[in-house]
C-alpha cells in the first residue's frame, strides 16, 4: 500500500487573507435555555437544502452559545441589515450572554428563541446533525419557521471589515481592519 504524500504546508496568514476575500452576509445566531438567552455574530452560515429547508452554522466549541444549542437542540439565525453593524459588534463581544440582550428589542419565535428586531428576516431551526470539526462544531438545522423582515440592504463582511450595500445594489467594500 502506498502512503499518502504529506500535504504541502499552507501558509496560515495567506490562508486568512484568502478567506477574507470571500464576502459573506452577517447573522446573529440566537438560542435560549429557560430564562437564559445567548447569541453570537456568525458569518459561517449556509443554506443546505430546500427540501426539507435546512441550513448549517459553524460555531467555535468555546462560544457560550454552543452548549446552549447542545442542551436545547434549537437555534435561530437572524440576518442583519446594513444599518445593524452595532448589533453585529454587540454579539461579537466576549461578554456574558445576558449582557448582549440588555435593552435590545426582540420578539419570541415559535420555539421561544429571541428574534432580533430590524433584521432582514429570521429562521428558527431544530438541530438534526452535530459534527465536530477541529475547534468548531457544525450544526445542521432543519428550519421549523421562517419570517421575512425588512426589505433593506444587507450587512456584508469582506476582508475582515464591514461593507455596506446601498439601495441600487452598489457595494462599498472595505479593504482591511479587524473584526
Ligand atoms: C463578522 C463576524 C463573523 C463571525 N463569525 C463567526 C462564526 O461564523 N462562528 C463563530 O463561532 N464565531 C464567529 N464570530 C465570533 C463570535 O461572534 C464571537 O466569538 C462571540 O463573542 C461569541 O459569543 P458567545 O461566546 O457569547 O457565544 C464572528 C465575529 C464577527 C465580528
Amino acid at each position: 500500500m502506498t502512503s499518502e504524500p504529506s500535504p504541502t504546508p499552507v501558509d496560515v496568514p495567506l490562508f486568512r487573507d484568502l478567506m477574507g476575500r470571500w464576502s459573506t452576509g452577517v447573522s446573529v445566531v440566537t438560542a435560549r435555555d429557560g430564562p437564559l438567552d445567548a447569541g453570537l455574530t456568525v458569518n459561517a452560515f449556509l443554506s443546505v437544502s430546500l427540501a426539507p429547508p435546512s441550513v448549517l452554522v459553524s460555531l467555535t466549541e468555546d462560544a457560550d452559545t454552543t452548549p446552549v444549542i447542545d442542551r436545547t437542540g434549537l437555534f435561530a439565525v437572524n440576518f442583519l441589515a446594513a444599518d445593524q453593524r452595532a448589533v453585529s459588534e454587540r454579539f461579537a463581544r466576549a461578554v456574558p450572554p445576558t449582557d448582549k440582550f440588555t435593552d435590545l428589542p426582540v420578539h419570541r419565535g415559535q420555539t421561544g428563541v429571541a428574534l432580533l428586531e430590524g433584521t432582514l428576516g429570521a429562521i428558527e431551526c431544530r438541530v438534526v446533525s452535530r459534527a465536530p470539526a477541529y475547534d468548531h462544531v457544525l450544526f445542521v438545522g432543519q428550519v421549523v419557521r421562517a419570517e421575512l423582515g425588512r426589505n433593506a440592504p444587507p450587512l456584508v463582511f469582506f476582508r475582515s471589515a464591514y461593507a455596506e450595500a446601498e439601495p441600487g445594489d452598489r457595494l462599498h467594500l472595505g479593504t482591511g481592519g479587524k473584526r
